[in-house]
């Protein structure tokens, strides 16, 4: 199949491009490189050293013999989107290629719009590109679990029967997200769920829950492949945060009392989950949703597995939550449909986060602690980044 992967410089585009390429398809790799832009405006750095993409590609090349094609460029120009996808002609598109931190999306006004703008224009300009040039595109679209929110019911794979005065409907699960983040990624998927039925697109919406993992079979075949490990208080996921203050001797912070609880999946499952998606594709006009997560652990479980796994001894300290979220709250959400199509998972296991702990030891070196102090405050309109931005998002 010619797929072409959007954000395939970032933590998970990049591994399924590599993943996809090795099991025989045509891969086409886009980014415009603007969440290494992010790393230098915070004055942080992913904990395992990456090639630039050039390098990596090349590198892929020589262990692999396999070739990426690969495109620069920024998907909220429409004349770039619409030129990838008539040069390259993709039977399917995957979508990362999109600013995917709450912290981020809350820092203030500017940093807000800047990823409503990135993430809705950049899949409004891939919506229109795909319905003028061929619309058999399947567009398999990464959303997130978040866009739920923490309702008291069941959470359902993107529909609910409702019955109301005696009449019955599938409709869209309500979604109360809890960034403006979250909230770009439940306008993303209105828009793609409308292009479906006027156009007769063909999307999948994959509601991801939280990734750990930083290692896959081919990630580990050289150093240049290496994908990023983000532990920073913006980017980095909670279990990420909680490995590296435990190599380093640090209490492990959780936010408030803990009980948050989300859905999440080894990297592996991403990959797995992503290739499932495309040889099982939406029907013509079809938009479906898969919840995307194989386990969900409240933080201060995750904390607790941490401290289990740790040789040494740990401390949990409870800090300040500076997101306005329930701290306890009902969770149950369904996540079948990846298994029926042949999921099976890796499950967070002590190995695992063994494994991440020694990822995190390798590069003990490149730790700055001070990253990890959570700045941006939801109740605030404009908090601090960790360096000082000058007044500029990125435009
Ligand atoms: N990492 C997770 O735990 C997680 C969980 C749920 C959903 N997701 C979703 O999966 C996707 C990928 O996440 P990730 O962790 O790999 O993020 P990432 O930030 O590491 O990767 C995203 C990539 O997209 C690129 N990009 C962003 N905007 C672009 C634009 N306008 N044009 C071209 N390239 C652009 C960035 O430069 C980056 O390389 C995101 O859409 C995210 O919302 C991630």
């Amino acid at each position: 199949m010619r797929i072409l992967v959007l954000g395939a410089d970032g933590y998970l585009g990049w591994p399924t491009a590599l993943h996809l390429s090795r099991r025989g398809h045509d891969v086409g790799v886009v980014d415009n490189f603007c969440r290494r832009g992010y790393d230098l405006e915070m004055g942080v750095d992913s904990l395992v050293p990456i090639a630039q993409l050039q390098q990596r590609v090349r590198t892929w090349e020589e262990v692999s013999g396999l070739r990426l094609e690969t495109y620069v460029g920024d998907l909220t120009d429409h004349v770039f989107v619409q030129r990838i996808i008539t040069e390259f002609g993709p039977e399917a598109v995957v979508h990362f290629a999109e600013q995917r931190s709450a912290p981020y999306s809350m820092i203030d006004r500017a940093h807000c719009v800047y990823t409503q703008v990135n993430n809705v224009v950049g899949t409004l300009n891939l919506l229109y590109a795909i319905a003028e040039h061929d619309r058999s595109i399947h567009l398999v679209k990464l959303g997130t679990m978040g866009e739920y929110g923490t309702p008291n019911i069941d959470i359902e794979e993107g529909f609910i029967e409702v019955t109301h005065k005696g009449r019955t409907d599938l409709l869209p699960y309500p979604k109360q997200p809890g960034s403006y983040y979250h909230l770009s990624k439940v306008h993303d998927s209105h828009n793609i769920a409308f292009a479906c039925r006027i156009w007769g697109l063909r999307s999948t919406d994959l509601n991801q829950g939280v990734v750990y993992g930083q290692e896959t079979d081919e990630t580990t075949m050289h150093p240049d492949l290496a994908t990023r490990f983000d532990y920073d208080a913006v980017f980095g996921t909670v279990l990420n945060r909680f490995c590296v203050q435990a190599v380093v001797g640090h209490p492990l912070t959780v936010y408030g009392k803990g009980g948050q609880t989300r859905g999440m999946l080894d990297i592996r499952d991403t990959l797995a989950c992503v290739e499932l998606a495309l040889l099982h594709p939406a029907a013509e006009g079809e938009f479906r949703v898969f919840n995307q997560f194989t386990e969900s652990f409240s933080v201060r479980q995750m904390a607790d597995m941490v401290a289990d796994a740790y040789p040494g001894e740990l401390r949990i300290d409870h800090v300040e939550d500076p997101r306005v979220e329930k701290e306890e709250h009902y969770y149950r959400a369904a996540h079948t449909k990846l298994l029926d199509l042949g999921l099976v998972p890796h499950l967070l296991e002590p190995a695992t986060i063994r494994s991440l702990l020694a990822v995190v030891d390798h590069h003990r070196h490149r730790v700055d602690l001070a990253a990890i102090n959570p700045t941006v405050q939801w109740r605030t309109t404009a908090s601090a980044v960790r360096a000082p931005i000058g007044g500029k998002a990125p435009a």
